[in-house]
């Protein structure tokens, strides 16, 4: 178990948070879903209310090693100001005197956020050199980027090799949700994979299989099994080059225990953009050519929603359907709503889903809602974190 915030003393300390505020902008720039932001209040709280002195970094987008005005970190500042209901400072430079004489003005409880990491390229190059520009901003090292994890960068990795280094609470949340579902599940375990990509899918499918009691394909990559079993899917979207390891996917589970449910029945139209009257559902036999698979049908919504209801645990990634038009979102909005009412543990991930979840307002309904995208898959996929494996251990008390 990693040490985090129980560990040390933050009192009167300079305490560098690494966060993950890399949320969805609008065009005219203003912040889509401040969820992300949201997420890691409690480590920012409890630190001040501790006496730390908290001196937050993030990336937000991929700037590529340049300043991009429409990617600098100030209006996060002012959101995160009016989420604390007090000021935080915000600093035009995340290293450099700028940054140090910032961290000077720092008092006990306060809060600074640094300008955006990726304006750097040392950043993303895990630089030793920028790394430990960031280590001397502070004292003590707390990762809270658990969305950011994944990736080996001089703020997540680098530095955590300079500064004791510990786990932020919405990180401890993470690894506790998403480690609970690979090591001891409630059973049974159901894995919902969903989303348009099976090319994107088949790690994480390749580490649940031997875990999972039922596994449920949906979204647009249903339709690559779907053709793996000799179905005709139309013009929904396939990806040919996978067709045979969905097929290898389908005879290993029965091996392994699992049971794999494929769509019976599918809702189809012309296109994504289609409206409800446009659209219809039918038997997965009896896709037209022309049609496309656009959700999961309803009868097989329905028979999803009583297994998830009958379950221990529900892990889900992707939706599955076109849920931006309400015409292809019932499946989605019936399972999700299932897991809702049900006692199961349930843990999702994915960007996708997540905005699925929240414009359906069904995210509170769920255990827990995990703020990765590619970390979390990566975490399902058995994979060790770079960003987690650089934190120091709990040191067990004898
Ligand atoms: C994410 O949004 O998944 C994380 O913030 C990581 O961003 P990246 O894919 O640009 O590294």
């Amino acid at each position: 178990m990693k040490a985090g915030l129980d560990d040390f003393d933050p009192e009167g300390r300079r305490v560098l948070v690494r966060v993950d505020f890399n949320v969805p902008l609008l065009e005219d720039g203003r912040i889509r879903d401040d969820a992300r932001i949201r997420a890691c209040l409690p480590t920012i709280q409890e630190l001040r209310s501790r006496s730390a002195r908290v001196i937050l970094a993030t990336h937000l987008g991929r700037p590529k090693g340049k300043p991009v005005e429409s990617l600098s970190t100030r209006p996060l500042a002012i959101r995160l100001s009016e989420l604390l209901g007090m000021n935080v400072a915000w600093c035009p430079e995340c290293v450099g005197p700028v940054a140090q004489t910032a961290v000077q003005g720092l008092a006990d409880g306060g809060v600074l956020l640094l300008e955006n990491l990726r304006f750097h390229p040392e950043e993303e190059a895990n630089d030793p050199g920028f790394a430990t520009q960031l280590a001397s901003l502070a004292d003590l090292y707390v990762n809270d980027a658990f969305g950011t994890a994944h990736r080996a960068h001089a703020s997540t990795e680098g530095v955590a090799h300079l500064l004791p280094a510990y786990a932020g609470r919405l990180m401890e949340r993470e690894l506790a949700a998403l480690s609970g579902i690979l090591e001891s599940p409630a059973r049974p375990l159901v894995a919902i994979m969903g989303g348009s990509k099976l090319s994107t899918k088949l790690g994480v499918i390749d580490h649940l299989l031997p875990r999972v009691q039922q596994l449920l394909l949906g979204g647009g990559m249903a339709a690559t099994f779907l053709v793996a079993e000799g179905v005709s899917v139309g013009r929904s979207l396939v990806e040919p080059d996978f067709v045979a390891r969905a097929a290898e996917i389908l005879g290993r589970a029965p091996t392994l225990g699992a049971e794999v449910y494929l769509p019976t029945d599918v809702v189809v139209a012309a296109g994504p953009q289609s409206t409800a009257p446009e659209a219809r559902s039918c038997p997965v036999g009896e896709v037209g050519g022309e049609e496309m698979i656009l959700d999961v049908g309803p009868a097989t919504a329905q028979r999803w929603s009583e297994l998830v209801r009958r379950s221990g645990t529900v892990v889900w990634n992707g939706p599955l359907g076109v849920y931006e038009n309400p015409a292809f979102a019932g499946a989605t909005r019936l399972v999700a709503t299932a897991i809702g009412e049900s006692t199961a543990v349930s843990v999702t991930g994915g960007g996708d889903l997540q905005a699925a979840l929240e414009s359906l307002g069904l995210v509170s309904k769920f255990t827990h809602v995990s703020t990765g995208g590619g970390a979390t898959l990566e975490f399902l996929e058995g994979r060790e974190l770079p960003g987690v494996a650089a934190l120091r251990e709990r040191v067990a008390v004898p």
